[in-house]
This record gives structure tokens, sequence and C-alpha cells, in this order.
């Protein structure tokens, strides 16, 4: 049977583009950022973007093209139908299938998440959650802590100051004159004042009191507001994945909703949703940047970009940006080379290449500006985990007029973008089955869609050890193992002139083609073989 070609340019570049622009961009990368200080970590990740990531991406994608076959395939063509080369197709297959198990679960979440905001769930706290939420212990607890903190930071009363320095007098049984007492008072800031009740055991009688008179004030509603929704939305979210039922049926649904997209080929199935869903995705990104933009926080998020905090890049933010670029440009694993093994003979590699490289980068950079500024505002850190698009975003998107429209937005814009990736880790094992086990592609798209489904449900049921798990063995050790060994082939088996002739058809200039060469040869090995030696490090030590 002849092999599909993409119709024209535009949807390779439509289709790789949706594969690389994923949950990676959307979440991964704004809170690595964060977390390494912003600045100069974007300019590290950056580097290794254009160092690492563009020559692999013309590996992959040239692999593709100029063997037609899925990776498997591509290997045994170049290297011999028993070259051992062949297993490192097969571990891409494996982390493609792995990675699509546990992507579907998230991006099931999505799908949730846009039903609840339709139906309007984090408008506010209906009555009874609150009512259960203040009856808690532990909220109790919260909110008597808060009322002292936020008292003794405004200006006390002289009968309050009195209260607390006669009180004082007696926790130092008179050891202390007065006078002394009300300079340590004085210069004691807050902390110092908390942990010194606390020492004493008065702590609580103060909570009580400066609680009961927060009681009286008329702003109490929108302080109990602040404190109650955040612990309202993180309930909404464990709620929700406690309903291990419901989880699975979204994992399902999204399982499906790529099964009925690959199952009618590149042509009719692939490329005819790329062209409708990529510019959609754009449009989203746009709107939600702008948006984020027009709060009075977007020069602190355009600074913490620029320049940020230096000291936080430490020598392991250099591995961590490395293994990001190798993750959110679907790097390693064949995806590439799925999607290149559609090319026509005439397409332009190196140009395809820069493309997607760059439609990433964009995507990635947007969305930094689309969460810090909100993140900033409300004075909240990202780096928790996945959760954050689940549980701190939502609620801050709903403070905007229209806000409840723009979660909708938020909710789609995460499930285009895992979508248009998942059809793509799809591909790959169908490409696989078919191209080498002759099977149908109704029969390949079929077994795929559920034993990939029945992989993920462990996934679905253990967020915190199973999904967290294949994550990081899939895509901190397979993909720059992976990546690792498709340099070693291309740099030492079969030579980068194999490649070569991309760069001198299209009138690239020379040393461009010398820099991917350095690149396959010497760095990208090396570096990738760091990436994966520190995650077994970091599992043993
Ligand atoms: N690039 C995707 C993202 O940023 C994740 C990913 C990694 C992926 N490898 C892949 C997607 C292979 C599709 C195919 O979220």
């Amino acid at each position: 049977m002849r092999r599909e070609h993409w119709s024209g340019k535009l949807a390779f570049i439509l289709a790789a583009s949706g594969s690389a622009i994923g949950l990676g961009n959307l979440w991964k990368f704004p809170y690595i950022t964060y977390d390494n200080g912003g600045g100069l970590f974007i300019l590290v990740y950056l580097t290794c973007i254009v160092l690492i990531g563009f020559p692999m991406m013309i590996s992959e994608i040239g692999l593709g093209k100029l063997s037609e076959r899925n990776p498997v395939g591509a290997f045994a063509k170049f290297a011999g139908a028993h070259s051992s080369y062949r297993y490192v197709g097969a571990l891409g297959v494996i982390s493609a299938f792995l990675i699509l198990s546990y992507y579907s679960v998230v991006a099931g979440w999505s799908l949730e998440y846009c039903l609840k905001a339709l139906v309007g769930e984090f408008r506010a706290i209906p009555y009874e959650v609150k009512k259960e939420l203040l009856e808690r212990e532990a909220t109790q607890v919260q909110l008597r802590k808060q009322a002292l903190k936020e008292f003794l930071g405004r200006q006390l009363t002289d009968e309050e100051r009195q209260r607390l320095m006669l009180d004082a007098r007696l926790i130092s049984e008179g050891s202390y004159p007065a006078q002394e007492i009300a300079n340590l008072f004085q210069r004691l800031n807050k902390e110092q004042l908390i942990s010194h009740l606390e020492k004493n055991k008065r702590a609580l009688y103060w909570e009580n009191y400066f609680f009961a008179k927060m009681k009286e004030q008329k702003d109490y509603l929108s302080w109990e507001n602040k404190l109650l929704l955040p612990l309202y939305s993180t309930q909404l979210f464990e709620n929700f994945l406690g309903n291990k039922i419901r989880v699975i049926f979204w994992h399902l649904v999204f399982m499906a909703l790529t099964f009925l997209i690959i199952i009618r080929g590149i042509k009719g199935g692939i490329e005819r949703s790329v062209r409708v869903f990529m510019p959609l995705l754009f449009l989203l990104v746009l709107i939600l940047m702008v948006n984020s933009l027009m709060l009075d926080k977007e020069q602190e998020a355009v600074r913490f970009m620029l320049s940020g905090e230096p000291k936080k890049l430490k020598p392991n933010s250099i591995l961590e940006a490395l293994g990001h670029a190798f993750f959110t440009l679907s790097l390693g694993m064949g995806a590439m080379m799925t999607y290149g093994s559609y090319m026509s003979k005439s397409s332009d590699v190196i140009r395809d290449a820069i493309w997607v490289v760059v439609m990433d980068t964009l995507i990635a950079l947007m969305a930094c500006l689309m969460i810090f500024p909100i993140i900033f505002v409300y004075g909240m850190s990202p780096s928790q985990g996945i959760g954050i698009l689940f549980t701190t975003l939502p609620l801050e998107l709903q403070k905007f007029p229209l806000g409840g429209f723009l979660t909708l937005l938020f909710y789609l814009l995460v499930f285009i973008a895992a979508l248009t990736s998942s059809i793509s880790l799809m591909e790959v094992p169908v490409s696989y089955l078919v191209d080498e086990w002759k099977y149908s592609r109704a029969k390949a798209t079929s077994l795929v869609f559920f034993s990939a489904f029945l992989l993920g449900i462990p996934s679905a049921l253990s967020v915190d050890q199973f999904l967290t798990w294949a994550d990081r063995i899939a895509s901190n050790l397979f993909l720059p193992l992976g990546g690792f060994f498709i340099t070693l082939f291309i740099g030492y088996r079969v030579q980068p002139e194999l490649l070569k002739a991309e760069f001198t058809a299209f009138h690239y200039p020379l040393w461009l083609f010398y820099f991917y060469k350095f690149s396959m040869r010497y760095l990208t090995p090396f570096l990738m073989l760091l990436v994966a030696g520190h995650l077994v490090y970091a599992l043993f030590y």
C-alpha cells in the first residue's frame, strides 16, 4: 500500500507544532521557569533549544522523511534488519505508548473542568460547602491564626498594647522592669511577637481575642472568602480526583477522541483536525495572554522573565532546561520521525524544523506571560505541581469580568493543546503496527486505543504515585536515552552526511551543516547522557 502523505507544507508544520505544543508548554514550562528564577533560566533554555533541540529536530524529521517508516523500521532500513538500533526505535514506541497513557488522564481533567466552568462551579462557594469548611477544626485554627497575624501587622490600640504588655509582664514573672518589656515589644516584629506568645502558651488567648474582633469588622466576609476560596478549589480538585469513575470516564472520552482522529488517517484525520485546532489554539493563547497583561502586574512578569532571580539558577537547572527542551519538542521517541515519514520528497526539512521550534518556543513564552501576572497579583507561587492549572488558576480567572467565560476558554485551550499532542503520541505505535506487523489501520488503532486506555487506569487511580512516576521514567529517562542513541546513530553509524542533501538542496549555508554535525557528534550525545544519568542518580540517592 502506498504511504499517505501530508497534502502540503503547512499541514506538516501544523501537525508537528501541534505535537510539540502541549501540557509541557502551558504548565511545565512556566512552573520550572518560576522555580529556577526566570530571566537567566530562560536564556539557558533558549540556548538548549538552539544547540540541542533544533539539530535533534532536523535529525528526527530527516530520518522519517528519508526512511518513510515508523521509528523501528527507520533504524532497520539504514542499519540493517538485525541491527540493535531497532531497539532504539522500540524504546521510542514504548515511550510514546507510556506517555499517551497518562497524558490522556490529565487531558481528561481539562474536559471535566470545561464542564465545571460551563456550569459556573468556581463562581462562589455553595452555602453548605462553606458551612462545612468553616466547621472544620483545621479551618478554625487557620482562621484564628490569620486573625492574630493580621492584627499584629496593623496598628494596635493603646488599650491592646497595654494588655499585651501586661501579659508579657506576667509571662516574664516580674523579672523585667515594665519599661524594658515595653522596649522589647517595640523592637519585636510580628513573627517574633507571635513566637514569643506561642512559646508562653498565650497565643491561643490572643488568637481568640483578635478573631472575635475580626468578626465585628465589615470586611470580614471578603477576608473569610480569601481564606476559604483556595480551600474550596483544592477540595473541588481533590473531590474530583477521588471520584475514580469520573476520572476514568474522562480519560476514556479523551482517548476515544484521539482514536477517532487517528483511525481516519493522515489527511482525513490528523491533518483535518490540526487545520482547525492549531489556529484556534493560537487565538486562545493570545486572548488569555492579553487579558493577563491588562492586570497591573504585567511589568513585574516581564521583568521576572528578563532578569528575575539569577541566584536560584543551580547546576541542576541546566539539566532541567535540557530535559524540558527535549520533552517540549516531542523529541527522543520518534514522534517527529513518524510525522516526518509522511512528508513528500520535495519538502524542506530545515525550514520546517525551524518553524516547529519557533512556534513551540513562542507559545511557551506566551504561556509564561499568561500565567505569571495572575500569580503575581495574588502572591501565589506556581510551584505546586500540575495542581496549579486546576486549583489556583480557575479561581483567579473567575475574578475577571467575564471570568466564567475566560475559565472555559482556558480549559478549552488545555484540551486542544493536549489533543494535538496525543494524536501524535498515538500515531507512533499505530504506524509501527501498520508498517511492521502489517495490521490494518483500523485494527492497529483499536489495539493501541484499548491497551493505552487500560495502562492509563493506574495513573488515573493514583496521581501521586503512578502518574508522577510514569512521567519521570518517560520524560527524564526514556526520552534522553532515546535521544542519546539517535545522535549516536546519526553521528557515528550512518554519519551526519546522510542528511547533508537536506541542507544543500535548499541552499542553506554550509556552516549550518557543520554546526549540525558538531551537535550530533559531540554536544548532544554527551549532554543527553548527563540528563539520563542524573535521573538514575536522583533515583538512588
Ligand atoms: N511535547 C509535548 C508537550 O509539550 C509532550 C510530548 C513529549 C509529546 N513527547 C511527545 C507529545 C511526543 C507528542 C509526542 O506537552
